[in-house]
């Protein structure tokens, strides 16, 4: 079993994202994944806390505010207001939006640069390199392309460095490192990114710095206030602020009393190395556990190309939520894209998945069995349970230990898996429709028949919207209610959130017999291809 679900407890975090522009699809990926993982555990009735939020300061965000004509705490609130839009229209749960320049963080990053300061693990030297300011990070010349820009940010060359800077004491911390991932084989994952990490850090580990001496937008250090803070030293910080209730003294043993050590960093491949290296070695050497786990992802093309401005080709999450919904949007990225692998957007293919699976196979299967039983049934569910049912029944055989393969696959991160594993039943019930033809059994009058194949069908439906509800809560709320339920996957209460109602709801055979159906209307409204396709 994970290390992160074997107790009633579930910290996680997206990346803290830079406030340079609004929201693109790339951190709009990262937090649909966390809340999907967020909203599974919630429904196995843990308490979780899912940690999203800006990271305000820095050279990048200083810049781009002063190219606006701004002040950067205003350009920040005006950023941030977009984001919290956006997460509100694709349905994120979060329970905490740290930002980093609110005040209880500096009172936090302050107390804890002094624990890594009194461990003698801060000294003050000279720093020289090529800093790429998009990454806010310095890179070796070897790592930049022959016009000096960094990989990521091809239309912005690194800039030279010559400066005296705090640094903190990375190499001290290479065995300790070294042994954490061994006898932690897990803290890092996919295993791909593992071992990009181990080659990283067997090539032996540099000292970093850690505060910049030319950029006014940060927290000044208390050792030397003519330094502000490094943006990232700043930024990994704001995980701990997060875990403060609102309202609390700013203190670590507040913020760490409750949910600390997070069990989950999920972030993209390109913030690895600060994640799964900079960060326990902070933490070590300020004589804190390390978190549980760092899940690193890929990263997202469109239609097989780097997504990027000069490009011209970005997706916005905006215009995307808002012309196909929050749960279109919400499935295709969660089901076509293996986590951890890069995944592309392609608006053909994101129509034609769509329509085959929530218009077609789940929409179209909802409507006609619902049909069915108000012509053949009177519009209730027959009165069967699951003993009535042969265990080599087609369906049944399916659907009994359904739930156990998608709760694995959930907690393993493996979404698409989990997709796949619940559109099998769909389809087999499609399938089963089809050929065991209930409108013609019904005119030979075989109502017992009739109503085995409409009942198994229905309680199918039913699981597969119940395992979906993390992914598409709104189509599988509107199922719900189709089912005379009154259960809502978007509203976190204690009704849709228990141990004791996962142990039913996520089991094939537990649809109550005789219960009274609802209104069939269409969940999903097929797709058409934009014109200009
Ligand atoms: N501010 C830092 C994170 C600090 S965490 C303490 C940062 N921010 S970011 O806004 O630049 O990036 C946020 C996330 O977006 C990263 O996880 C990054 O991997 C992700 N993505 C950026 N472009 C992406 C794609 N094209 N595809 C998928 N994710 C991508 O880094």
């Amino acid at each position: 079993m994970n290390n992160y679900t074997n107790n009633s407890k579930f910290a996680l975090t997206t990346p803290l994202y830079y406030v340079n522009d609004v929201p693109h699809i790339g951190s709009a990926y990262t937090t649909m994944v966390a809340d999907v993982l967020a909203r599974f555990q919630r429904l196995q009735g843990k308490s979780v806390l899912l940690i999203t939020g800006t990271d305000e300061h820095g050279q990048k965000i200083e810049r781009t505010a002063r190219e606006l004509g701004l002040e950067p705490q205003v350009h920040c609130d005006h950023i941030v207001a977009s984001f919290e839009s956006l997460w509100s229209k694709l349905d994120i749960q979060y329970d905490r939006f740290s930002r980093t320049t609110a005040e209880p963080h500096k009172a936090i990053v302050n107390e804890f640069f002094q624990r890594v300061w009194d461990k003698g693990d801060i000294y003050l030297d000279r720093q020289q390199g090529w800093y790429c300011v998009s990454c806010e990070e310095f890179k070796e010349k070897r790592e930049l392309l022959e016009d000096g820009c960094c990989p990521i940010h091809t239309n912005k060359p690194a800039e030279w460095r010559d400066e005296e800077n705090y640094f903190f004491r990375l190499s001290k911390y290479q065995q300790y490192l070294e042994k954490l991932y061994q006898t932690r084989p897990d803290f890092i994952q996919p295993l791909s990114r593992r071992n990009e990490v181990l080659n990283f850090v067997e090539q032996g580990l540099k000292d970093f710095s850690i505060s910049r001496l030319n950029v006014d937008w940060g927290f000044p250090l208390p050792v030397d206030p003519k330094h502000t803070f490094y943006v990232w030293f700043d930024a990994l910080l704001g995980y701990v602020t997060a875990l403060l209730e609102p309202g609390q003294e700013p203190t670590l043993d507040n913020a760490l009393a409750q949910w600390w050590p997070i069990n989950l960093h999920l972030i993209g491949k390109d913030i690895l190395r600060f994640h799964a290296v900079y960060w326990p070695a902070m933490l070590a050497s300020a004589g804190l556990p390390i978190t549980a786990k760092v899940f690193g992802h890929g990263f997202l093309t469109k239609d097989g190309l780097k997504m990027g401005k000069s490009l011209g080709n970005t997706i916005d999450p905006f215009d995307l939520v808002e012309r196909y919904g929050s749960d279109a949007v919400r499935y295709y990225f969660l089901k076509e894209i293996e986590l951890g692998k890069d995944g592309d957007f392609n608006e053909t293919r994101f129509i034609n998945v769509l329509n085959a699976d929530l218009a077609n196979d789940l929409g179209n299967l909802l409507n006609r069995n619902l049909g069915m039983l108000t012509k053949y049934c009177q519009g209730n569910a027959p009165q069967l349970t699951s003993t009535d049912f042969a265990a080599d029944h087609p369906l049944k055989k399916i659907g009994v230990g359904l739930g156990d393969r998608v709760t694995k696959a959930y907690e393993a991160l493996q979404f698409s898996k989990a997709c796949e594993e619940i559109f099998t039943l769909v389809r087999a019930s499609n399938k089963y429709i089809d050929e065991s033809a209930p409108w013609s059994l019904f005119k030979q009058q075989k109502q017992a028949e009739v109503e085995q194949i409409l009942a198994a069908v229905l309680e199918s439906i039913r699981l597969s919207a119940y395992l979906l509800s993390p992914i598409i809560p709104q189509i599988s709320t509107n199922i719900y209610q189709q089912l005379g339920f009154s259960l809502d996957f978007n509203r976190q209460t204690e009704s849709v959130l228990a141990a004791d109602i996962f142990q039913t709801h996520s089991q094939w055979g537990k649809l109550p017999p005789n219960q009274n159906l609802g209104k069939a209307s269409p969940v999903f409204a097929k797709l058409e291809l934009p014109s200009d396709n």
